[in-house]
């Protein structure tokens, strides 16, 4: 059952809202303009506020949705953990989209919310003040990414190990927004 779980979560992860909507809208694959990443901020950028939201609500809920069916079937916060996470994997590597996929952001809070909605609102947090500042959606993400972990494996300890793996993975689909921010060369908005 587990198992099947996982199997689905990952293919619902894998549905790109940000490239169903363009494909839905006659717009160009994001994946191909601005920054080239299928996710909210880059939706913003290329396609606008309304298919940009629509794609940051579908987007976290490919990451509420297996959680909060975990539990209600009663796998315990770890086994609800690593099917929020195959739902995060299905978005970083997309089945139907020839594996290029997203960075996980939006897909990670949704998960984060139905595992533990106090660390849900602190990345919120961290992600608004962040941006406020720097006005950079992916510094945005790698400041409230690692911020987060702790406070979950300190309530919720059986979350450290998918958590970390988490983290991991979200980092490592940034590396080229770290080049950048390194470079100086990001986009700001
Ligand atoms: O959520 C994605 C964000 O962290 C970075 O997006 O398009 O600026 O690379 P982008």
């Amino acid at each position: 059952m587990f198992w099947l779980l996982a199997i689905l979560a990952y293919l619902l992860g894998s549905l790109s809202f940000a490239i169903l909507l363009s494909r839905m809208t006659g717009l160009a694959d994001p994946r191909a303009s601005g920054s080239g990443n299928p996710g909210a901020t880059n939706m913003l950028r290329v396609a606008g506020k309304r298919l940009a939201i629509l794609t940051l609500i579908g987007d976290l809920f490919k990451g509420l949705l297996p959680v909060v069916l975990a539990a209600h079937l009663g796998f315990d916060l770890q086994q609800q953990a690593w099917l929020g996470l195959a739902a995060v994997i299905g978005h970083l590597y997309p089945v139907y989209f020839r594996f290029r996929g997203g960075k996980g952001v939006a897909t990670a809070a949704g998960m984060l919310l139905g595992l533990y909605p106090p660390a849900a609102l602190l990345a919120l947090c961290t992600w608004l003040l962040t941006f406020t500042l720097t006005r950079t959606s992916s510094l945005a993400a790698l400041t409230a990414a690692p911020l987060t972990l702790p406070l979950l494996a300190w309530q919720q300890p059986a979350a450290l190990l998918p958590m970390c793996v988490l983290s991991g993975l979200i980092v490592w689909r940034h590396r080229s927004n770290l080049r950048d921010l390194w470079a100086g060369r990001e986009r700001h908005f």
